[in-house]
């Protein structure tokens, strides 16, 4: 049986108006690349599409997962792009470019990448997640319900082949080596939802059935952890399969009908909800936000893909959107308090430190009492 491999990789190399969408001619670049590596033999067939300000490569192949051909073709996709960007002066221009040289693949080098390699079944509905705006862990809340909870996916209660669950693999993104774990569930639910609620740390990478079949695939790359600064959120890209033994592409997508909080939004230091919009809402605009997530639905077809669908773009989606802008709304009259505002820790990497040291050497011991004679001013009205 031929195995193809999914391999979607992502780069913010410049965006339209600030941070917003990426330009018509970029999508166009990495088409005409995309379609000369199809005709090379390099890949078997492609995607190309944008969440936000992220320049998305969707791409079929029979070469495995971190093959050198692929990545390189992604990052020479993005290299070229990077020099019409910087060219038209075009908003961040080359932003998650690392490196000036490519070394074997593309981790660590700043684009985000996540990768599935399948034995095609009869049929082979999946979905390729892109979202804007946010990190990684913000699947962890989504793909738990898809896989583990069952008000979410009736077939772990009423399909015999999903009653035996799900295998996940959590990685720790603290960790400058990569640190994973496997956790069953349901039998180890309440272990997995200690590590996977801290978003911002425990991330899941993967999941896999019982048996051993591969369903999802995360990226988790750390553009923080990569560039020792802020460079903007590790907006992260999600690869699921449904039916057959799977859940079904309608409990896939029930997971994301709450707009649930996530880190991200203006300048990767907000709570806010992650709103899953059609492809032609795929822009951030308020605080730089919300933020955002579309899905694409494709059937892999002999190492083709068959599609898009745009998965959000129904109104079965408006009171999930609808309910999201009231959430931010609230949050956003909290302005600079947490937590709308992100805990300090995760502040780490952004440009609020800098702040911080300016007004660190002001602190005494002893409580200071501002100097000068308090005037008498009940009278001044008269
Ligand atoms: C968030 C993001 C934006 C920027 C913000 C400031 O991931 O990219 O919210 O952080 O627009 O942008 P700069 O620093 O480029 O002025
Ligand atoms: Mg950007
Ligand atoms: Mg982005």
């Amino acid at each position: 049986m031929v195995e193809t491999t999914i391999t979607v990789i992502k780069a913010d190399i410049g965006s339209l108006a600030g941070h917003v969408v990426v330009p018509d001619f970029l999508l166009e670049i990495a088409r005409k690349s995309l379609k000369e590596a199809v005709e090379k033999g390099i890949i078997n067939d492609f995607y190309v599409t944008h969440a936000g300000d992220d320049l998305e490569l969707i791409m079929t192949h029979h070469k495995g997962e971190l093959s050198e051909e692929v990545h390189r073709l992604a990052w020479d996709t993005f290299m070229r792009g990077t020099k019409e960007a910087r060219e038209k002066k075009i908003y961040a221009a080359g932003q998650d470019i690392l490196s000036d040289t490519f070394s074997g693949n593309v981790k660590g080098m700043g684009p985000g990448s996540a990768e599935m390699t399948i034995e095609e079944r009869k049929s082979e509905p999946i979905a390729i997640f892109c979202a804007d705006k946010t990190e990684p862990g913000a699947f962890n809340l989504p793909l738990f319900r898809i896989y583990a909870d069952p008000f979410n996916t009736a077939g772990l209660v009423i399909d015999p082949n999903l009653h035996d669950g799900f295998i996940f693999v959590i990685q720790d993104i603290h960790e400058q080596t990569p640190a994973y774990l496997q956790m069953k569930c349901p039998e180890e639910m309440y272990d997995l939802l200690a590590l996977i609620g801290s978003t911002g740390k425990y991330v899941i990478k993967k999941i896999y059935r019982h048996d051993g079949l591969v369903t999802a695939a995360v990226s988790t790359d750390k553009l923080h952890q990569i560039a020792g600064k802020y460079i903007g959120k590790d907006d992260p890209v999600a690869i699921v399969r449904a039916h057959s033994g799977l859940p079904a592409m309608g409990e896939v997508l029930e997971a994301f009908t709450l707009p649930h909080l996530v880190s991200g939004w203006m300048r990767g230091s907000h709570a806010g909800p992650l709103l899953p919009v059609p492809l032609r809402d795929s822009k951030c605009t308020r605080f730089d936000g919300p933020p955002r997530v579309i899905g694409l639905g494709f059937q892999v077809s002999n190492g083709m893909l068959l599609g898009p669908v745009d998965l959000f773009d129904d109104v079965a989606f408006d009171i999930t959107r609808r309910r999201g802008m009231e959430a931010a709304e609230y949050l956003r009259r909290h302005g600079p308090f947490m937590p709308h505002r992100l805990h300090s820790e995760d502040m780490e990497y952004t440009t609020l430190p800098s702040v911080l040291k300016k007004v660190a050497a002001r602190f005494s011991e002893e409580e200071i009492v501002p100097t000068g004679k308090a005037k008498d001013t009940s009278d001044s009205a008269e």
